[in-house]
C-alpha cells in the first residue's frame, strides 16, 4: 500500500470510557468482520481479560476503509494495554503509530489514566483527535468536557468528535477524521529493513508470533532476519496482517503493521521495542530508546499441598513461555517448603498470573507478601539487589538501603481530597502538586513503591468510594531508613511474613501485623505468642490464648446437622492451613496480615 493511503493509530482512554466498544464499532462499520462473527469486544482475546474488562496484551487490526472521497485507506489500529503495569509496552506501541484517538467519556471527563496515556501519545509526537464518547447518555456534557480537555491536557478540543460507540453515532465522522486529520506514516522502501518489534505472544500452532511495524525497507516470506538486541537470526516462515484474523500477505512495506513467525520457541527471545533487520545488508542503526521491561514487584508462590510442587513448576514454565516480563526462580522457605520467587511488572500482573495458575492449572497457592526490589549497599562496597526480605543481610554489614520511588498521579472529586492527602501522607508520600483539572483536584505525590504495591489502590478506592483514579510511574531509587521486620509465631520466625519497613513506622506496622495475625490464626490447645522483631529486638507482641479442641461443644448436644456442618467446616478450614512448628496458619493470613486499615 502507498504510504499516503495508510493511517496508523491507537486509542487512548481511561478504563471503562469505551475504548473496546469504539474499536469494535470501527471494525464492524467498515465490514472488516461480518456482524454474526462479531463478538463483543473482539480485541480483548483472553478470557481473563474479558472477565476483568482489562486489556493486557496489545492487539492490532487492519481496517480497509472506503472514504467519502472515494479512495480506500488502510487503517491500522493498535490496541494498547490500559494498565499502569504495562506502561513500557504502552509507550512502545505508541511509537509504532502516528496518531491517537483520545476517548473521553462525556459523562465523566478526564481521569488519571487518560492523562498518563495521553502523555505517552504526546511523547511519541502523535496527532490527537479527541473523541467524546457516550453522548447518547442524558448525563453527557460535551461542552464542559471539551473545556476540560483544553484546560488539563492543553490540546485543541473544539473539533472533538461526538460519538456514541453504543449506537454508532459519529462513527463515520470519526473514520473520516482518522483519514484527514492524522498524518500518513513516513518511510523509505529502498532503505535497509528497519522494523519495530511492537509485541509478541505464543501461539500453540505457530510458535511465537511477532507484531511488527515496518519503518524502512520491506519484509518478505523466507527472509533471514536479525533481532538486533541479542543478535539472533531467524528465517521468516509467515508474514501477514490481522483482519482481525490472521491473513497472509506477500510483503510488508514501510508504514505497514503486521505479523511474522519464524520458528521462534520462546517469547523471551523477542523483546518488545527491539529492532528487526535483515541478516545481510541490514541496517547498522537500531531504533532509539530500547529498554526492556523489568520486574519491579516480587513475591513467593508456594503450593498449599507440597505434593503439587511439580505441577506448579510446569504451570509457571508454561506461563513464562508466553510472558517475557514474568520472571521466576526456585525458592525454599523454612516455613513453606519448595516454591518459586516470581517477579512481575506490578500488582495487576501478579494477580493475573496467580489467577491463571489457580484457574487454568487448578493449584491452590500461598502467595507471600509482595515486595519491591531494594538496593542494599554493603559496608564493603558491594551492592545487592534484594528481591526477598527474608534474604536481607545482617544489619551490621549493611551500609544503607535504597528503595524505588514513584510519581503517582491521582484525580479525585473535591469531597474526598482530604482523605486522599491523608492516605498519601500516611504512606510516606511527599506532595509535589495540587492543581485543578477543570473543577477536579489533581494531586501528584512522590511515594515509595513499597507503600503502594500492597493495598494502596484498594485503600484509595475505598476512601473515595471508587471515585479516584490513579496512575504511576517509577522515578528512581532513594536511600531511606529501611529495616527488615521478622514475625515469630510460637517463637519460630515465619520467613514468608518478614518484610522491609521504614524504621519510623516499624512499631506501628508490627503492632498491626501481630494483632491481625491474632485474629487470623485459630486457637490451638496451647498458648501461642505472636511477635514482631527487628534484629533480635521484639517491637510488638500478642498472645493467642489456648482453647478446647471440640468446636461442637457449645452446641449443647441436640442438633446433629449443625454439629456435622461445624465439623465439615473445621475440616475444610484445615486443608487451607500450613503447619509452622506446631501451629497451623491459614493461607489467607499471609496476605491479610499485611493489609493495613
Ligand atoms: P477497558 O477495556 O476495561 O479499558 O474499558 P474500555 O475503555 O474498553 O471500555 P468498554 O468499551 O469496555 O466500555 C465500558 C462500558 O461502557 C461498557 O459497559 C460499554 O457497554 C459502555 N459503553 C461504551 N461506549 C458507550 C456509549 O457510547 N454509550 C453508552 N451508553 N455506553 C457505552
Amino acid at each position: 500500500t502507498e504510504l499516503s493511503h495508510i493511517r496508523n493509530f491507537s486509542i487512548v482512554a481511561h478504563i471503562d470510557h469505551g475504548k473496546s466498544t469504539l474499536a469494535d464499532r470501527l471494525i464492524q462499520s467498515t465490514g472488516t468482520v461480518q456482524d454474526r462473527e462479531m463478538k463483543a469486544q473482539l480485541l480483548d482475546s483472553m478470557d481473563i481479560e474479558r472477565e476483568r474488562g482489562i486489556t493486557i496484551k496489545a492487539q492490532t487490526v487492519r481496517i480497509d476503509y472506503k472514504a467519502l472521497n472515494g479512495e480506500t485507506y488502510v487503517l491500522n489500529l493498535i490496541d494498547t494495554p490500559g494498565h499502569v503495569d504495562f506502561a513500557y509496552e504502552v509507550s512502545r506501541s505508541m511509537r509504532a503509530v502516528e496518531g491517537s484517538l483520545l476517548v473521553v467519556d462525556s459523562t465523566q471527563g478526564v481521569e488519571a489514566q487518560t492523562l498518563a496515556n495521553v502523555y505517552h501519545a504526546l511523547d511519541a509526537d502523535h496527532e490527537i483527535v479527541p473523541v467524546l464518547n457516550k453522548i447518547d447518555l442524558p448525563a453527557s456534557e460535551p461542552d464542559r468536557i471539551k473545556e476540560q480537555i483544553e484546560d488539563v491536557i492543553g490540546i485543541d478540543a473544539s473539533e472533538a468528535m461526538l460519538v456514541s460507540a453504543k449506537t454508532g453515532q459519529g462513527i463515520r465522522e470519526t473514520l473520516e477524521a482518522i483519514v484527514h486529520r492524522l498524518p500518513a506514516p513516513k518511510g523509505d522502501r529502498d532503505a535497509p529493513l528497519k522494523a519495530m518489534l511492537v509485541d509478541s505472544w505464543y501461539d500453540l500452532y505457530l510458535g511465537v508470533v511477532v507484531l511488527v511495524r515496518i519503518m524502512d525497507g520491506k519484509l518478505r516470506k523466507n527472509d533471514r532476519i536479525r533481532f538486533m538486541q541479542n543478535g539472533t537470526v531467524h528465517q521468516v516462515d509467515r508474514i501477514g496482517v490481522f483482519k482481525p484474523g490472521m491473513l497472509p500477505v506477500e510483503e510488508l512495506g514501510p508504514g505497514e503493521i503486521g505479523f511474522l513467525t519464524a520458528s521462534i520457541k520462546q517469547v523471551r527471545d523477542t523483546k518488545v521495542g527491539d529492532t528487526i533487520t535483515h541478516e545481510k545488508k541490514g541496517t547498522e542503526t537500531p531504533l532509539p530508546g530500547f529498554a526492556p521491561s523489568v520486574p519491579v514487584v516480587f513475591c513467593g508462590l508456594f503450593p498449599v499441598d507440597s505434593a503439587e510442587f511439580e505441577d506448579l513448576r510446569n504451570a509457571i514454565e508454561k506461563l513464562a513461555l508466553n510472558d517475557a516480563s514474568f520472571s521466576y526462580e526456585m525458592e525454599t522457605s523454612a516455613a513453606l517448603g519448595f516454591g518459586f520467587r516470581c517477579g512481575f511488572l506490578g500488582l495487576l500482573h501478579l494477580e493475573v498470573i496467580r489467577d491463571r495458575i489457580d484457574r487454568e492449572y487448578n493449584i491452590d497457592l500461598i502467595t507471600t507478601a509482595p515486595s519491591v526490589v531494594y538496593n542494599v549497599h554493603m559496608k564493603d562496597g558491594e551492592m545487592i539487589e534484594l528481591h526477598n526480605p527474608a534474604d536481607m543481610p545482617d544489619l551490621t554489614h549493611v551500609s544503607h538501603v535504597e528503595e524505588p520511588r514513584i510519581k503517582a498521579t491521582i484525580m479525585v472529586p473535591d469531597d474526598y481530597l482530604g482523605d486522599v492527602l491523608k492516605l498519601c501522607q500516611d504512606r510516606r508520600g511527599i506532595q509535589q502538586e495540587l492543581t485543578y483539572a477543570g473543577s477536579r483536584p489533581l494531586v501528584v505525590y512522590d511515594l515509595p513503591l513499597n507503600e503502594v504495591v500492597f493495598d494502596f489502590y484498594d485503600r484509595l478506592k475505598s476512601v473515595t468510594k471508587g471515585y479516584a483514579s490513579f496512575d504511576y510511574q517509577i522515578t528512581g531509587y532513594r536511600q531511606d531508613n529501611l529495616v527488615k521486620m521478622s514475625i515469630l509465631v510460637n517463637d519460630e520466625p515465619v520467613d514468608a511474613l518478614s518484610m522491609m519497613v521504614h524504621r519510623d513506622r516499624a512499631e506501628m506496622r508490627g503492632r498491626a501485623m501481630v494483632e491481625k495475625l491474632k485474629e487470623l490464626i485459630p486457637r490451638h490447645m496451647f498458648k501461642i505468642p505472636i511477635q514482631a522483631a527487628i534484629g533480635g529486638k521484639v517491637i510488638a507482641r500478642e498472645t493467642l490464648s489456648a482453647m478446647r479442641k471440640d468446636v461442637t461443644a457449645k452446641c449443647y448436644g441436640g442438633d446433629a446437622t449443625r454439629k456435622r456442618k461445624l465439623l465439615d467446616k473445621q475440616k475444610a478450614g484445615k486443608k487451607k492451613m500450613r503447619q509452622f512448628g506446631k501451629v497451623d496458619i491459614p493461607q489467607e493470613a499471609f496476605i491479610s496480615a499485611l493489609k493495613m486499615d
